[in-house]
């Protein structure tokens, strides 16, 4: 299930802008700065395939990196970046929901969580959004190599992930897969790898 080959392919704004070549698809969302970038770059080994946004709530692309020239990988742009404008906030949930409602190569999207904090009001909103349009769904839990700090709940990773498991349990009728990862030790790089290529052959 590794990657051998990884190439930025295009950035589109609208669903039907997206490649047509029928190849299946696995989407990255998560609040901005939660290491979506970091986890894409951490799975196909590359420092720099996917770029760090400076300016994080800004990009509005949906970003296609095809993998193994079999399947993609998709960065989208982060949410809950509280300086975006509002008008622009409005507009991103719009079209990526109607990504995730239209695209139909879409396999999974892994929603990305930050295990270092607790449970966040928008990921829960945003967990929900998922569960009651039944998309099909994958936990991925980051930033699982940071220690507990007072200022941030003082909770271990392994804490906020069952918290946070607790309070979306009503959202699903299944409960979905979860991975607790690092971009750092590159935890969870290969159950993430594995997951995907079992998704894809069903
Ligand atoms: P946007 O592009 O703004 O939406 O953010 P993003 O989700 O792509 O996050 P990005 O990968 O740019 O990472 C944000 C910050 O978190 C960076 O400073 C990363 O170095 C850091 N980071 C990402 N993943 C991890 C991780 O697993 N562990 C630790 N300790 N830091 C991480
Ligand atoms: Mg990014």
């Amino acid at each position: 299930a590794q990657v051998v080959q990884a190439e930025f392919v295009k950035s589109s704004v609208r669903t039907e802008d997206c490649p047509s070549d029928g190849l299946p698809e696995f989407a990255l969302v998560g609040r901005s700065n939660v290491g979506k970038s970091s986890l894409l770059n951490s799975l196909v080994r590359r420092k720099r395939l996917a770029l760090t946004s400076k300016k994080p709530g800004k990009t509005q692309c949906i970003n296609h990196f095809r993998i193994n020239d079999s399947w993609y990988l998709v960065d989208l742009p982060g949410y809950g970046y509280a300086a975006a404008p509002q008008e622009l906030r409005t507009d991103w949930s719009k079209f990526t929901k109607d990504y995730f409602i239209n695209r139909s190569t879409l396999v999974s999207v892994f929603l990305l969580i930050d295990a270092s904090i607790p449970a966040k009001k928008i990921d829960l909103e945003y967990a929900s959004w998922l569960g009651q349009n039944q998309i099909p769904m994958t936990l991925i839990f980051t930033k699982c190599d940071k220690r507990k700090k007072k200022k941030n709940g003082g909770k271990r990773p392994e804490e906020n992930v069952s918290d946070f498991q607790k309070l979306i349990r009503g959202f699903f009728q299944t409960v979905p897969p979860w991975i607790m990862t690092s971009s750092v030790t590159n935890q969870g790089r290969d159950e993430i790898l594995l997951h995907m290529a079992q998704l894809r052959n069903y």
